[in-house]
């Protein structure tokens, strides 16, 4: 049988150990590495599909968590799946409910089994299990599932983080089992371990031994400090083997990206820019800038001179401004597209990068202007 989803490595850059690849899925081939807007609930927030195309996104991400409170796997399933549902025809990942079920509700037990909770719209009694997690995501019919897992917080002590990771390999196992379509939908396997070298690689080597098409690192932007995070990616992905791809769950900052890139990952999520834009933040190559400002209210330059999207080839911030500061819905869809037109193109940028064997070069540059290299 052959895997829903392949990776396929193009080359290395000599100067930083960053990969070129491709992602080949059930809807398309995607460059890597690359950045996955996020549609949590069937819907990248304020864009379309065809806007989200125009822009080059390839994979989104949505939840499996969110779509199974609503509408309910049953509708989309219903409707032809999630692809039909939405009128997205390229791929979709779906995160498998473990981060959300910690991240928004409150009242949860975890037990061998699955994960007792209460819905966070309405207080009723949940449980999720690896088992009703892969179920959702197959009647979803996204082309990445992820494993049901625990992604506990940080600080957490390393006596917690064993029991967890434990569990969370052996959920790992009772995922596969459960996944109907593996020729159709891969299901990538998430490594634990918080910021311990040893029990990263005790989870990697759990894992690994269960061969899934692809891997993600997670646990981490939870509140760790951004160096601690790099460093854990620098011993976490050496375990994960070459010939598949490499996720790094929830990271989506310009510079965590580039940062990411270099220790050898090829795919990230984020809410980052799609939620910065609707409180009118937008992200530049000078650096993040404030729309709502006053100092913008004359200002009819672009949002970033150097951007060539659609929204900077054709608005003004005063304009923007205007918008986002009156709550007009078209003022938070010009930034949402240039935030994430904006992360797209610096993914190009480092693909182009590390083509060329200089990504470390770029980064230097990038960081600069960007203004991460100010003390
Ligand atoms: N999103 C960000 N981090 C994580 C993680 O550790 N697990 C899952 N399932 N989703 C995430
Ligand atoms: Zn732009």
């Amino acid at each position: 049988m052959t895997a829903a989803v392949t990776y396929e490595c193009i080359k290395v850059c000599q100067q930083s150990g960053a990969r070129l690849g491709k992602l080949h899925t059930p809807h398309g081939t995607f460059d890597t590495p690359m950045f996955m807007p996020v549609g949590t609930l069937a819907t990248v927030k304020t864009m379309s599909p065809e806007e989200l195309k125009e822009m080059g996104a390839g994979v989104i991400l949505s939840n499996t968590y969110h779509l199974w409170l609503r509408p309910g796997e049953d509708i989309v399933e219903e409707a032809g799946g999630l692809h039909q549902f939405m009128n997205w025809d390229q791929g979709i990942l779906t995160d498998s409910g473990g981060f959300q079920v910690f991240s928004l509700s409150d009242l949860r037990e975890i037990t061998e089994e699955g994960v007792h909770f209460r819905n966070h719209l309405n207080g009723e009694k949940l449980f999720l299990t690896p088992e009703k997690s892969i179920h959702i995501q197959n009647a979803l019919g996204s082309d990445i599932m992820m494993a049901f897992d625990e992604c506990p917080p940080y600080p957490a002590e390393r006596e917690y983080l064993i029991d967890s990771l434990e569990r969370t390999s052996r959920w790992a196992e009772r995922c596969l089992a459960a996944n109907k379509h593996p020729d159709r939908q891969a299901l990538f396997g998430i490594v634990q371990g918080g910021v311990y070298e040893d029990l990263r690689k005790r989870s990697a080597e759990a894992l690994t031994s269960l061969d899934f098409p692809g891997y993600a690192v997670g646990g981490l932007s939870v509140g760790e400090p951004k160096d601690l995070m790099y460093e854990a990616l620098e011993y976490t992905t050496p375990l994960l083997p070459t010939n598949k791809p490499r996720y790094l769950m929830g990271v989506g900052s310009p510079d965590a990206l580039v940062e990411g890139a270099i220790r050898g990952i090829d795919m990230f999520d984020c809410v980052l820019p799609t939620r910065i834009a609707r409180n009118g933040t937008c992200m530049t190559s000078a650096g993040r800038l404030v729309i709502r400002n006053a100092k913008y209210a004359r200002d009819f330059r672009p949002i970033d001179e150097q951007c060539d999207c659609h929204v900077c080839k054709t608005y003004s911030r005063a304009y923007i401004r205007h918008l986002v500061k009156a709550n007009e819905t078209f003022g938070f869809r010009l930034t949402t597209y240039h935030n994430l037109y904006f992360l797209i193109k610096l993914m190009e940028r480092v693909r182009d990068a590390i083509r060329e064997d200089r990504l470390i070069d770029f980064k230097d540059e990038f960081f600069e202007q960007y203004g991460f290299n100010q003390p």
